[in-house]
């Protein structure tokens, strides 16, 4: 796979841009008056309905720093353009932190997940975690991928209006379920849809307005869904820990790295419920924008089905690698959709990006996607044309950070390669199996309030390709 194009760096990697003294550095720009907002979900409604309309507007307005009002009154910065978002995520003076930007959007049913934890904490179980995504270790997950995703398909049913987001999202938890958990074989159906349910109302939590434990809101059915999920993984913990499987439940009970660092079982626990939210909708996004940009490409459809068709039905994960027209679709779709399309960080200390003062505490935004839509960067940005990540194109190498879906720096994706593989053996099922189309003017309903999702569900018109 060759999604990885920026090398995950260390945080003491000296910073190669804009090293410039606080004090002689420039202060941010005071918000407008015309750019408060509504007083008091300040511009949160307008990053909702189109978040890059706003980064655009922001970055026109302001500059790769820009000041932005948000819920409660509270002012943070956007920081726009690939220089600003390569400084806060290779953060070489570790002033920009996750857990305090991020627990604040999630809330706390992620809490002690990788992507939550920092500095010295974080680079500790990160060495542990990269274990379990070790080469070996993906082509055992790739392998056992196949069966659960042949069986998840097997109850699709196509049709004119096949809602094909909310049948990935089944997929994928399904996938989840296998991989992660080690499948049903010790556990009901009726168990694993429990705690699907249960992840689902910790996801959902993070779009709620009241944020306490009040009964019959978001919130409130995200604090039993987490108990759900701890109750769940404490109960097989104990089996997990005395035998060895090649789920992903059983690798992180049983890792130890050289120097013999493990992790307790409340590290386990907090780190498989991030995994799966990590890997869940992140996957089911990535998939469905390659279903509807390949049904509205009919020649991209057929030119990744002749890879497939020239592969058996159970690839390896070697082989799904070599599928480069694929592969270059999938660059695309995450460059157009991507399913984090803003990162946030928190400031522990008084920094410089782009030569712009940030004082220690302040919230920051980091467009992501809007790095992938400059026209500084891309050709025609809003077009889908997967070949410009080819050679001798290559517009992802315009700069380090102008693509940048799994994120940069100490805390970029440990799953991409897995990511990867998975989007990859669905798509290969699929392109085997089936035909679909999407009209060319189809534009997906995106709703932005967590991650970027179609409303409709993206009705498709899917037909079994033996028809
Ligand atoms: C297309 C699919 C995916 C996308 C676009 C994606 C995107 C991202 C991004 C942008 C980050 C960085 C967050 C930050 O810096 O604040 C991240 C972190 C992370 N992702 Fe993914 N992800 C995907 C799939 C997965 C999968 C499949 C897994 C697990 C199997 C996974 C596990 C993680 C973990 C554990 C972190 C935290 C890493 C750290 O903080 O050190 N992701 N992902």
């Amino acid at each position: 796979m060759s999604l990885d194009a920026t090398p995950v760096s260390s945080e003491n990697e000296p910073r190669r841009r804009g090293a410039v003294d606080y004090a002689s550095a420039r202060p941010a720009p005071e918000v407008r008056r015309e750019d408060r907002g509504l007083p008091v979900l300040g511009r949160l409604l307008e990053f909702a309905a189109d978040p890059v309309k706003l980064m655009r507007k922001q970055y026109e307005t302001y500059g790769e720093v820009a000041p932005l009002k948000g819920a409660l009154g509270e002012t943070g910065l956007m920081l726009l353009g690939p220089d600003a978002c390569e400084q806060a995520l290779r953060n070489s003076d570790k002033a920009f932190a996750n857990e305090p930007a991020w627990s604040k959007i999630v809330g706390p049913f992620f809490n002690g997940g990788l992507m939550l934890i920092d500095f010295d904490q974080h680079h500790a179980h990160r060495r542990i975690m990269q274990e379990a995504f070790t080469r070996d270790r993906l082509e055992a997950y790739s392998a056992r991928m196949h069966s659960a995703i042949e069986q998840g398909l097997s109850t699709w049913t196509g049709g004119e209006d096949f809602k094909t987001y909310w049948a990935l999202k089944q997929l994928t938890l399904d996938i989840a379920a296998d991989i992660f958990m080690g499948g049903a074989e010790d556990t009901s159906r009726a168990e694993m849809d429990k705690v699907n349910k249960a992840f689902i109302a910790c996801v959902q939590a993070a779009a709620g307005i009241v944020r306490g434990d009040v009964p019959f809101t978001r919130w409130g059915r995200g604090y039993k869904g987490r108990k759900v999920l701890e109750d769940f993984l404490r109960h097989y913990l104990p089996a997990r820990r005395a035998t060895k499987t090649d789920d992903i439940f059983s690798v992180l009970c049983h890792i130890v790295t050289e120097d013999g660092e493990r992790f307790t079982d409340d590290d386990v626990v907090n780190h498989m419920i991030f995994l799966m939210m990590a890997a869940h909708d992140t996957s089911t996004i990535t998939t469905s924008t390659m279903l509807q940009y390949l049904g509205q490409h009919p020649e991209w459809q057929e030119r990744c089905r002749a890879e497939s068709l020239a592969l058996g039905p159970y690839p390896t994960l070697a082989e799904l690698e070599g599928m480069v027209s694929l592969d270059l679709v999938m660059k695309e779709a995450l460059r157009l959709r991507a399913p984090v399309p803003v990162l946030v960080r928190k400031t522990v200390k008084d920094t410089v990006v782009q030569g712009i003062r940030i004082p220690a505490d302040t919230d920051c935004v980091v467009g992501v996607q809007f790095s992938h839509v400059m026209e500084d960067y891309w050709t025609d940005p809003e077009t889908f044309d997967p070949d410009r990540f080819a050679e001798p194109r290559r517009e992802d190498k315009s700069h380090r950070y102008a693509w940048e879906p799994f994120g940069g720096g100490v805390h970029k994706c440990i799953g991409l390669y897995f990511a990867g593989a998975e989007v990859k053996t669905i798509m290969h099922q699929l392109l085997r199996s089936w035909t679909w189309t999407v009209p060319a003017d189809y534009v997906a309903p995106l709703d932005h309030h967590s991650l970027p999702f179609p409303k409709d569900g993206q009705p498709i018109s899917f037909t079994p390709r033996q028809a």
